[in-house]
């Protein structure tokens, strides 16, 4: 897939969006959290690949956070251990990143406004890059995967620099509930 028709993919359908059943490109796991009556099987999925606050609702933003962090911890001990195969897949995990739900979605767009559009792009770029890193991973290639790895953490950075300290400080986002 091209980076832009990614970027389009994306735009308030990733990390800001809401989304149904129906307009989930990569959600097979995320729809049987959603659907938990579907059938035992359905459960028994839920149950094997998601938390229980996951099961019962949309992750927060913050939640989502926390996740990538792991997610780039596995990526680091990956590397360490020569296991291209979690680091591909890890790399996947930060690329197929959960959504928040759609109160959260509309607060953080509120609380944006005008930015709200940069904030989906700098979405989309750690998504771009964390695709790359899993398909350097896949090759094998580690002078590529230090790269992609690089750009992937200048994303997060960036997005942190630009749009963390507003977002924590509005009291309309709910991404405080998880918090102590
Ligand atoms: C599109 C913007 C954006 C991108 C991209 C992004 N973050 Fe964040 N991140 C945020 C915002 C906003 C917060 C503050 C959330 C809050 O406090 O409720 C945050 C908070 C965090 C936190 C702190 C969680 C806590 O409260 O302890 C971690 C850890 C984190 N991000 C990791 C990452 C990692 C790793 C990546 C890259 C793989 C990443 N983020 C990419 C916007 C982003």
């Amino acid at each position: 897939m091209t980076r832009s028709s990614w970027a389009a993919a994306l735009a308030l359908t990733a990390l800001a969006a809401g989304c149904g059943p129906g307009d989930d490109r990569d959600g097979d796991a995320r729809e049987t959290r959603r659907a938990p009556t579907a059938g035992p099987a359905a459960v028994d999925s839920a149950v094997a690949d998601s938390g229980p606050a996951e099961a019962e609702a949309p992750p927060t933003l913050r939640g989502i956070m926390l996740q990538l962090q792991a997610d780039m911890g596995r990526v680091s001990r990956g590397i360490w251990a020569g296991r291209f195969d979690s680091v591909a897949a890890a790399a996947q995990a930060i690329a197929d990143h959960p959504r928040v739900g759609p109160r959260e979605r509309t607060a953080i767009v509120e609380t944006l406004g005008d930015r709200a559009a940069a904030f989906q792009a700098a979405d989309a770029a750690v998504h771009d890059a964390a695709v790359v890193l899993a398909e350097q991973a896949r090759a094998g290639d580690i002078t590529g995967v230090m790269e992609a790895l690089a750009r992937l953490q200048d994303g997060c950075v960036a997005c942190h620099t630009g749009f963390r300290d507003v977002l924590r400080a509005d009291g309309g986002v709910d991404t405080t509930a998880a918090r102590p």
